[in-house]
């Protein structure tokens, strides 16, 4: 049966146009444990986070080998009264090695139903707004996917299901299994990785090659309703302070987004995710600072219109190639 598409945007009731993604939260890669200072630094994010309208809040099984949502877990048993007012989403799928195997994607029902109760035992919540499905697994059998579905959402676990980095046709092959729709798909969008984009503003140009593997996946998500995520989307500051010094790309974005920021009186990082809400697929950004300060500087964004000519501006100078 096909599902009912969801009005873009609006996949979950009070949900933020910008999303905190919280892989930074718990220390470093390689800590054991989490401490005081992790709690103190994952609250201050979240304060920061709340204090620009940001509910949504993104995390995966992974980040920090469990440490990020331990952290956040840590932040909801000392208040529980945050969980009303947030989305919380995880991701399952990937697995780093270990005894058994080498790094690996793994979307068996086996691994998902386990990877969820992990999640929800260290986020001290007894259930996710939203799943998203971390990475296609070339060995995915949708049926299985699906009854894992269905049993995490009859057991009160999982509200809402989604993916991430997933194109088109591996959403429409997964979702003829799926009894609920595909609400979500967080993918690598920004000014800093601009292939998204590639299909619409470079096809049949002769000079791009590289149009095929996102194959209509924004029509797609827009099309049925699936609220587009992007990750990354501060390209990690390449276009906002943290360009290097050869990088002569991100020296001249860099330039641009100062000057757009002066005109609008806002930060670069505001230029930066302005010009990702400008696209009319209805895109939310998951920025990934811990930095109370920058989290605050993102703020802006929704507020800046950015004009055609300012974003195409952008576009192309983040592109380093005149269009058409
Ligand atoms: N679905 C997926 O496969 C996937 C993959 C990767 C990430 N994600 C999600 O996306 C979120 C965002 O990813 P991200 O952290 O790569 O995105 P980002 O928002 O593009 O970058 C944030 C990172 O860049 C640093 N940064 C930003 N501006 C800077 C500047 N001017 N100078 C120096 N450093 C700067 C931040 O450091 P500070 O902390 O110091 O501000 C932070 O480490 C993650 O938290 C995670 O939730 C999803």
């Amino acid at each position: 049966m096909k599902p009912t598409p969801l009005p873009l945007n609006h996949f979950l009731p009070g949900s933020s146009r910008l999303v905190l993604g919280c892989m930074s939260l718990g220390g470093p890669w390689d800590a054991q444990d989490i401490g005081e200072a992790d709690i103190a630094q994952a609250h201050a994010a979240l304060e920061a986070a709340q204090s620009i309208g940001i509910t949504v809040f993104d995390h995966a099984d992974i980040y920090k080998r469990g440490r990020a949502e331990r952290c956040f877990g840590a932040l909801l048993r000392r208040q529980p009264s945050l969980r009303d007012g947030i989305i919380l989403q995880s991701k399952c799928g990937i697995r780093f090695a270990d005894d058994a195997g080498p790094g690996r994607y793994d979307l068996s029902a086996k691994h998902i139903m386990a990877s969820v109760q992990a999640s929800l035992e260290r986020l001290g919540t007894e259930y996710l707004d939203l799943l998203l499905l971390h990475r296609p697994d070339p060995l995915m059998e949708p049926e299985e996917i699906a009854e894992a579905f269905r049993q995490l959402q009859s057991r009160g676990q999982v509200r809402h299901f989604g993916v991430s980095n997933m194109q088109a046709s591996q959403m429409r092959w997964l979702q003829r299994a799926l009894d609920q729709p595909l609400v979500a798909n967080q993918l690598e969008m920004s000014l800093g990785k601009l292939d998204w984009l590639a299909q619409d503003a470079s096809f049949n140009d002769g000079q791009s090659g590289t149009a095929l593997p996102w194959a209509g996946t924004l029509q797609h998500c827009q099309a049925e309703g699936v609220q587009l995520q992007a990750w990354s989307p501060l390209a990690q500051g390449r276009f906002s302070g943290a360009a290097a010094a050869d990088d002569r790309i991100a020296q001249a974005g860099t330039a641009l987004v100062r000057e757009l920021a002066d005109q609008h009186q806002v930060s670069p990082e505001s230029i930066v995710l302005a010009w990702l809400l400008r696209h009319p697929a209805g895109i939310q950004p998951v920025i990934g600072s811990s930095q109370p300060e920058r989290i605050r500087a993102c703020g802006a964004a929704t507020q800046v219109q950015l004009s055609r000519e300012d974003w195409y501006r952008l576009f192309v100078s983040a592109r380093g190639q005149a269009l058409p």
